[in-house]
């Protein structure tokens, strides 16, 4: 073993796949082994890998200018043209875009803007958050208490209480519902249940709710239609601002620029980072509606500084690659082509719905999920992350590389140029897995299975 400290991983099974080299939707393995990207790397390599007009747009950014700060009255042009760039691409008026280097700092710096902002404006009470119940939001102290995963908070002390951070029901209909009960009667218990949270609490103490449109990394949670919009309008109803964390759904994985149009919701606050460079150079954003921004702008005049920022907030060579990603993505009509595709991705991975060990298949656009259940008719989960585990590594021995997320959903989320019929390569890998899997679950878990 060498002596890194992995992120994210077992540290008892280390090093166990070298990636050495990758080419559009493939990767390659030390020994020359080939996979396909089922998860575009971590739901970020929109444009896949070798992309030689990002890379020229890199290589041509690191000979002008490789660094330059933004602290203090400097700039630059390309952060400059970045940030109008999204400005203008976002829902959100007259957006002010704050740049970082990863979602969980995109998601940092917002929670800090909100009590900078609650503080400045004379309402220093209003700074707690409601976040889902499941959900993932990154991992710095501040994001991590955002997300709600037990293992992100296991032996880590994370300051959810002391940052105001309240959690409402995750609007998975699936493991949520109640006997008998419709998606439309689901999503009315639940807003009710919001309703009575935000009312407990006192609505004047709560600045926002962060959510994704589309849950990934918490278990690619599709909610009923209707819920976001009415989730929406309640928050309108309190002044409580909707903060769509879009770090995985936006940029098209949906099949619409934004995952909030997917799902109908209205954000003031956006957070984006992964496919927003396609991952070619690391760079996130935090969005805000230019009213908020403009509360920020007396205080740092008589402080002599807004105190937040980082040495690589806004890197030229980032800000390059994210905005000919953009000019890529727009060109090459790849959230249309995300839409298109996107359609067969889901229509295929349907055909898993009648399989024993399947309990739910669902997704949008580029995004879904095949979720394992030990009893299908009683929705009775496996108890831990053992049967995605397998699936995951009968994948790999297929030549495909996804996850399992929230334990036993097995998640899809291939780069957006994706062809129908690579998409049809990756079912026909995972189909041979599942068949795999099947086999060795019932061999080493029968004991579990209704
Ligand atoms: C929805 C969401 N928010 C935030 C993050 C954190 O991003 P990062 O890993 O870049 O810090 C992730 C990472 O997967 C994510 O999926």
């Amino acid at each position: 073993m060498t002596s890194l400290i992995y992120p994210t991983t077992n540290l008892a099974r280390t090093e166990e796949l070298n990636i050495v080299r990758g080419e559009g939707i493939y990767v390659f393995d030390a020994g020359g082994r080939r996979y396909l990207e089922g998860l575009a790397g971590l739901w970020c390599s929109a444009l896949g890998y070798g992309n030689r007009e990002l890379i020229e747009a890199i290589r041509e950014q690191l000979e002008t200018l490789s660094y330059s700060h933004m602290f203090g009255g400097r700039t630059h042009q390309v952060g400059m043209d970045l940030a109008e760039r999204l400005s203008a691409m976002l829902p959100i008026p007259e957006a002010k875009i704050f740049l970082a280097n990863s979602g969980s700092e995109a998601n940092d710096s917002m929670m800090k803007m909100l009590r900078y902002w609650a503080n400045v404006s004379g309402r220093p009470e209003r700074k707690k958050i409601i976040a889902f119940e499941r959900s993932y939001h990154g991992v710095t102290l501040a994001s991590a208490a955002l997300t709600g995963l037990p293992v992100m908070h296991e032996h880590f002390d994370i300051p959810a209480r002391e940052l105001g951070i309240i959690r409402a029901a995750t609007p998975h209909y699936y493991h949520g519902h109640r006997e008998g009960e419709s998606e439309a009667e689901f999503v009315g218990r639940l807003i009710a249940d919001v309703r009575g949270l935000i009312e407990r609490e006192g609505p004047e103490t709560i600045a926002a709710f962060i959510a994704e449109p589309i849950g990934g990394a918490a278990g690619v949670v599709v909610a009923p239609d209707g819920y976001f919009p009415a989730l929406c309008r309640l928050l309108g109803e309190h002044g409580i601002l909707f903060w769509a964390d879009e770090v995985i759904c936006g940029f098209g994985r949906t099949g619409n620029a934004f995952g909030s149009t997917t799902v109908g919701a209205r954000p003031q606050l956006m957070s984006l980072a992964k496919q927003m460079s396609s991952a070619y150079v690391p760079i996130s954003a935090a969005a805000i509606p230019g009213s908020m921004y403009e509360a920020l702008v007396e205080p740092s005049r008589k402080a002599g500084i807004f105190g937040h920022g980082f040495t690589y907030s806004g890197h030229p060579v980032a800000s390059a690659a994210a905005l000919k990603a953009m000019e890529i993505y727009e060109r090459d009509g790849l959230f249309a082509h995300a839409a298109a595709v996107g359609e067969h991705m889901q229509r295929r991975l349907r055909e898993f719905r009648d399989h024993p060990l399947v309990g739910e298949v669902r997704g949008r656009g580029l995004i879904g999920a095949v979720e394992l259940v030990a009893g299908k008719d009683g929705r009775k989960p496996f108890p831990d992350g053992r049967a995605g585990a397998i699936a995951v590594q009968c994948c790999r021995e297929q030549g495909l590389l996804i996850r399992a997320v929230a334990g036993s959903s097995i998640a899809f989320c291939p780069p957006l140029i994706i062809s129908e019929a690579q998409i049809d390569e990756m079912i026909e890998c995972f189909d041979r897995a599942l068949a795999e899997a099947t086999d060795a679950i019932h061999r080493e878990m029968s004991g579990l299975l209704q």
